[in-house]
């Protein structure tokens, strides 16, 4: 019998470094780089009826934060598709799933220099049930607060390192809210693990794409969104007073797709309902989901 592992449903057949073992048996060296320092990148591919959801653009991404650590992808670009479809037939249907991609620098002794000559990456895959959110997440939105994003200055970079981030969501849950919203120097970032997106007379807002906010794939997503439903999109610096103002506010992320934010710091995003501007996107972005299965 294996020891089952909180919150996951029996065990299932993961990726390890070119094999499929259970994940019971999926072990890694304690002298990770990914273990010992956080030295390593991540992604999470959402999947709906088992075909991937804007997966080029998550590669994009993975190249672009392996880049940003000067490290060699362990795959070639156009072996990503196949090794994830491989992953995904060894575990049962799955209505909507997502695949988690981790790659660490590997296995060498404990210094913070880079290993030379380069070491072998550690490239580990999983695929879990993605639970969508709740009805009601969708349809009378969720809560709020805001903090202060006492993260470091790298994060564009999809990386494991998640500590900010990890403290960040426990802010949020210690203060019974769904999520946080992060300023730093008084001006908006993202979410624990989403991006922030607010309403201002019709126009959708978000963060500069810059180092001090990952870029979700639904950046590019919404820009497109917004350009089919005529809504105008851009990216501007958001203040704190400037968002507690917002006629609507929105977080985005692979597996929260966007949802409204309707009360913030205890207090009403304009009427404290869902807006115009989200019910919109919010067809968009099923539309697109729907066009996946054609
Ligand atoms: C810090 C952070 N920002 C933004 C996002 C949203 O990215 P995506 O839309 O690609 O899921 C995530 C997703 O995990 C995240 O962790």
């Amino acid at each position: 019998m294996f020891e089952s592992i909180q919150g996951v449903q029996g065990n299932p057949q993961v990726y390890l470094n070119g094999r499929y073992v259970a994940l019971s048996e999926a072990c890694v060296s304690v002298l990770d780089r990914g273990f010992i320092f956080g030295d390593g990148i991540y992604e999470v591919v959402p999947l709906y009826h088992q075909k991937p959801f804007r997966m080029q653009e998550h590669l994009d991404r993975l190249e672009r934060s392996l880049a940003k650590l000067d490290m060699a992808s362990p795959v070639s670009r156009q072996a990503w598709p196949a090794l994830i479809d491989e992953l995904l037939a060894k575990q049962p249907p799955m209505p909507t799933a997502m695949v988690y991609i981790q790659i660490t620098r590997g296995v060498a002794k404990r210094d913070h220099a880079f290993p030379n000559p380069p070491v072998k990456p550690t490239l580990f895959m999983m695929a879990a049930p993605m639970a969508l959110p709740s009805s009601k997440a969708r349809e009378q939105g969720v809560t709020a607060i805001s903090i202060d994003d006492m993260r470091w200055l790298h994060c564009d970079i999809k990386s494991i390192s998640l500590l900010g981030n990890v403290l960040a969501k426990q802010a949020a849950v210690n203060a019974g809210v769904d999520e946080v919203i992060q300023f730093r120097d008084g001006i908006m970032t993202e979410g624990a693990a989403c991006n922030v997106w607010m309403v201002e007379q019709g126009r959708v807002i978000g963060a500069p794409r810059d180092n001090l906010v990952l870029e979700g794939i639904r950046y590019g997503l919404f820009q497109e969104l917004c350009d089919s439903c005529s809504i105008e999109f851009s990216l501007e610096s958001v203040s704190r007073d400037r968002l507690a103002q917002a006629d609507e506010l929105m977080v985005s992320s692979a597996t929260r797709e966007v949802l409204p934010v309707v009360e913030l710091d205890g207090k009403p995003i304009a009427k404290g309902l869902p807006g115009p501007i989200y019910v919109k996107l919010r067809q968009a972005y099923d539309d697109r989901i729907a066009q996946l299965s054609l």
